[in-house]
């Protein structure tokens, strides 16, 4: 009987390694699974097993599952290949038998307008197809996401948005990683679908008023239009596809996608969820 996290070496991966061990999970227990073999060899000093793997290579996931184990797929960040590498995964799962299947996944993922949520609703269609039993968490926003924009408003004084009015229900990541926790070690879970987000919701001038307190620098909101937006962020260097995703993220945030606050995430981890300058500070000084 293992835990097995796939994406172990990521960011959200390792802190669920560490939940798990703090949930009091046994070390020998838990499988942590990725790439990155600094990243394997750092998890294999908290005394876990590791496993390299590749999510486009079958053969690396083929003997990685077994009956009685419950599984933890963090969806990976190789955007347009993704269906295809948690497909390998579903399928080495179903074909070991494995007790659950957890998966990361976007708020609201099968009926949603998100940029994002295509390779997520199609990765969730594949774990129903395949009977395994099943627990989705639809993860929303990390606070984490603004860190870049908290430098550059650190660098600048100005936090550049087309977002306008709308709302983002943000929580930080280790929030995410303890309830991948709870959910791994609780087998009652299954067939269940979280939509997890943080307790409050905040808009843009609050966004920037947390990081000036972050950052220690006052934050001027400059809040254009998308046209204006995607003009000015290619004059500042980005290409236009990523400045157009920017952009469309801005629009979906504008659109109140990512501003759910359900309070399942905190009723999950048993207490509330991280707020948005707490997370913003902890980033801040993870980076300096
Ligand atoms: N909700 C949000 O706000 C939000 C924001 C960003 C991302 N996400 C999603 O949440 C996931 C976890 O977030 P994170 O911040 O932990 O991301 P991350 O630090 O980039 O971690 C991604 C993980 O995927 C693994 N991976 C990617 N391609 C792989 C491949 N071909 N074979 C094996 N492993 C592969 C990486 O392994 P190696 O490091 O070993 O290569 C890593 O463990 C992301 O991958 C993305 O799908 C959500």
């Amino acid at each position: 009987m293992s835990y097995i996290v796939i994406g172990a070496t990521g960011q959200l991966g390792t802190l669920t390694v560490d939940a798990l061990l703090d949930r009091g999970a046994a070390p020998h227990d838990i499988v942590a699974a990725g790439r990155n073999a600094d990243r394997l060899a750092a998890l294999a000093a908290r005394g876990v097993h590791t496993r390299s793997i590749d999510l486009s290579d079958p053969a690396s996931l083929a003997d990685l599952f077994s009956r009685d184990d419950t599984v933890l797929l963090i969806s990976g960040n190789e955007l347009g290949q993704r269906v295809v590498q948690h497909g390998n995964v579903i399928d080495a799962a179903k074909a070991a038998g494995v007790k659950r299947l957890v998966y990361t996944s976007a708020p609201k993922a099968d009926d949603t307008a998100l940029v994002l949520a295509p390779e997520h609703k199609a990765t969730e269609e594949l774990i129903a197809a395949s009977g395994l039993p099943a627990t989705i968490l639809r993860n929303g926003w990390y606070t984490e996401n603004y860190l870049q924009a908290a430098e550059q408003a650190r660098q600048t004084g100005v936090l550049l948005t087309s977002a306008g009015e709308g709302r983002i229900s943000s929580a930080s990541r280790s929030d995410y990683a303890e309830a991948a926790a709870v959910v791994l070690l609780d087998d009652s879970t299954a067939g269940r679908t979280f939509e997890l987000s943080g307790d409050t919701s905040w808009d843009q001038q609050e966004l920037a008023d947390a990081i000036g307190q972050a950052t220690g620098r006052e934050v001027a909101l400059q809040s254009v239009t998308p046209d204006e937006h995607q003009r000015l962020l290619v004059a500042a260097g980005l290409d236009e596809g990523t400045a157009g995703f920017v952009v469309a993220l801005d629009g979906n945030t504008r659109d109140g996608l990512l501003g759910v606050t359900n309070g399942e995430l905190s009723a999950l981890i048993g207490h509330p969820t991280t707020p948005l300058v707490d997370g913003l500070r902890a980033g801040v000084a993870a980076t300096v």
